[in-house]
């Protein structure tokens, strides 16, 4: 390259980040005034979708290297971190993000917050009520619903295993779980939410393991022995190999004629930017394509079928795979 063009592409870099720099500004400066004049819960809306916007123009790493510090150096920042599930994800207490504490405040367990002042509140209430926090709930009711389902299905108990547990608030839509399962396994490395999924569902034949993921990587759970085997929340945080090779020691936990599922979030959802900006939470997005490769690993001669579907709000996708009966 010629020390001019050089010199040319340079000038246009710097052009760019000041124009990203004014575009952040502006976003941030009308979130500020928004939220002075006491619409919060509309500074929050808007914010979203104008960090979407900017987060589906650059990628992850442009977003890690200066975005990120850009924003978070505004004033806006230290009022959005009085959001209790922005404060939690952003200092993360137990050192990664999306804890089955935090995960509660979407599910809306959220007797016992304590709110900073009133602003910290609606804010909090204004994230929790985004689409994507729609679809997390969703995808507990999805869990508990097909619980039910397979259990009518076969017209009997079943056994299920729950990887990444957390705190297993799926079974909230479980009614009389003890005639529907007889064998109920929960995984989780975190060993406070696994005692507290144990005080909120001290159910017959529910058992949770504080394990990680290594224990089902290493094939250390019998084979062949669960109707359901899922994991929700996990998927999203683990890169493709890792993602195909549980894949196929997940498969191989379900009896003949059983079902796995696996959900991701799905590439797009608008509340990414701020996700990454100000809660410092970063999930690998996913699209069918990428669902499907989790697959990779499969032994097709067992699979009797496979889908992939989106939920009704298009941010999270789940595979479904019936292995032979
Ligand atoms: C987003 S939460 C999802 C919890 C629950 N499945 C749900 O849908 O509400 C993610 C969970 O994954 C667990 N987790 C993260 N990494 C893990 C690992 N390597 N092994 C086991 N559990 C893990 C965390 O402790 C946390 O409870």
């Amino acid at each position: 390259m010629t020390a001019s063009l050089q010199a040319e592409t340079t000038n246009q870099v710097i052009d760019q980040i000041s124009l990203t720099k004014r575009t952040i500004d502006q976003i941030l400066d009308r979130t500020m005034e928004l939220v002075n004049q006491g619409d919060s819960g509309i500074a929050i809306s808007s914010l979203f979708f104008r960090l979407g916007k900017l987060s589906a123009k650059f990628s992850c790493e442009t977003f890690q290297d200066w975005i990120r510090d850009y924003c978070t150096s505004h004033p806006i920042a230290e009022i959005l971190w009085q959001s209790p599930i922005t404060k939690r994800c952003f200092s993360k207490p137990k050192g990664y993000a999306g804890d089955a504490t935090l995960i509660d405040y979407i599910y809306l367990k959220d007797e016992n917050i304590e709110y900073a002042n009133e602003i910290a509140e609606i804010l909090h209430k204004s994230i929790c009520n985004s689409t994507s926090c729609d679809s997390v709930r969703e995808r507990a009711k999805y869990f508990g619903n097909l619980i039910t389902q397979i259990s009518e299905s076969k017209n009997r108990k079943i056994s299920a295993i729950s990887i990444a547990s957390g705190h297993l608030r799926e079974l909230d839509h479980v009614s009389h779980f003890e005639d529907k399962v007889y064998h109920f396994i929960g995984l989780d490395q975190d060993a406070e939410s696994n005692t507290e999924a144990r005080r909120s569902y001290p159910f017959k034949g529910l058992t949770v393991l504080d394990e990680s993921i290594k224990y089902v990587l290493a094939g250390k759970l019998e084979a062949e022995s669960y109707d359901l085997v899922y994991s929700a929340g996990l998927f999203d945080y683990l890169d493709e190999k890792v993602a195909a090779r549980m894949t196929k020691r997940m498969f191989e936990l379900v009896v003949p004629g059983g079902t796995m599922v696996i959900p991701n979030f799905a590439k797009g959802i608008i509340e990414r930017g701020y996700m990454e900006t100000f809660m410092d939470w970063y999930l690998i997005y996913r699209d069918e394509m990428e669902l499907y490769g989790f697959m990779r690993e499969l032994d097709m001669s067992q699979v009797a079928s496979w889908n992939i579907h989106g939920d009704k709000y298009g941010n999270i996708l789940y595979l479904t795979v019936v292995k032979k009966g």
